[in-house]
């Protein structure tokens, strides 16, 4: 199974923010990613989160939303997009996929003997999920860990992760998951866990720990022609 991967899109209109994330170029590079994976005849396109960035009014942040859901519907490739931070604090889960398309909320499924499971980490510590209304993006948690570890256990064959948050314990600290160590040792215990594929930190990084590859994508928003094609 080919698989299209960027992150971290982070489309607004502003033209610069944080001081290097070129926020309204990134129409442009997601249009300039789907023409790649087209080219390539990938079989599934994965965005691991933060799609958008804020705006001061809700309305403008929807028509961007839109705007990158009509790029993606040119191409008759199945894309599933994970929620980030910065989608969670500015959309609710329905209103995010209620625009993107119900089709690209992550499933699980097996291809070729190959696993992927996606984990939507977006909840705080207290185990509410992100929601417009609160912002601390360092406050992460995931809660549901007795149910990831049933779905390790029947999913087939090799395993890929997908997340938007760290679980890469070598990623900066306040990337990571409050409970990072926890799912690493489910991970490792369950013994057919390949890769994890995350974004969130922007920089990227690529590094192993317990057998399992972690493999952190660098922000589109930051860089050019910053998408990638796996063969899993
Ligand atoms: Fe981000």
């Amino acid at each position: 199974m080919k698989i299209g991967l960027f992150s971290d899109s982070h489309y607004s209109s502003k033209e610069l923010s944080c001081k290097k994330r070129y926020n309204n170029q990134s129409l442009r590079k997601i249009k300039e990613a789907m023409e790649a994976f087209s080219a390539a005849k990938c079989d599934l396109v994965l965005c691991l989160g933060d799609v958008i960035d804020s705006e001061p009014e809700h309305e403008t942040e929807i028509a961007n939303l839109r705007a990158v859901a009509e790029i993606l519907d040119q191409y008759g490739i199945d894309t599933f997009c994970l929620m980030g931070n910065h989608d969670g604090f500015r959309f609710d889960q329905d209103e995010f996929y209620g625009i993107l398309g119900e089709s690209r909320r992550p499933r699980d499924l097996s291809s070729g003997g190959t696993s992927l499971i996606f984990v939507d980490a977006c909840y705080h510590c207290d185990g509410e999920h992100y929601h417009p209304g609160r912002s601390d993006w360092k406050d992460v948690c995931y809660p549901h860990v007795t149910e990831l570890k049933d779905r390790l256990q029947r999913a087939e064959g090799e395993i890929c992760l997908f997340l938007h948050q760290n679980l890469d314990p070598s990623v900066e600290a306040r990337h990571i998951l409050h409970n990072a160590a926890e799912i690493r040792s489910i991970l490792e215990a369950c013994g057919r866990v390949k890769t994890v594929y995350q974004g969130h930190y922007h920089p990227g990084l690529m590094s192993e720990h317990g057998g399992i590859s972690y493999v952190t994508l660098p922000a589109m928003c930051e860089n050019e022609n910053c998408f990638f094609v796996v063969e899993i």
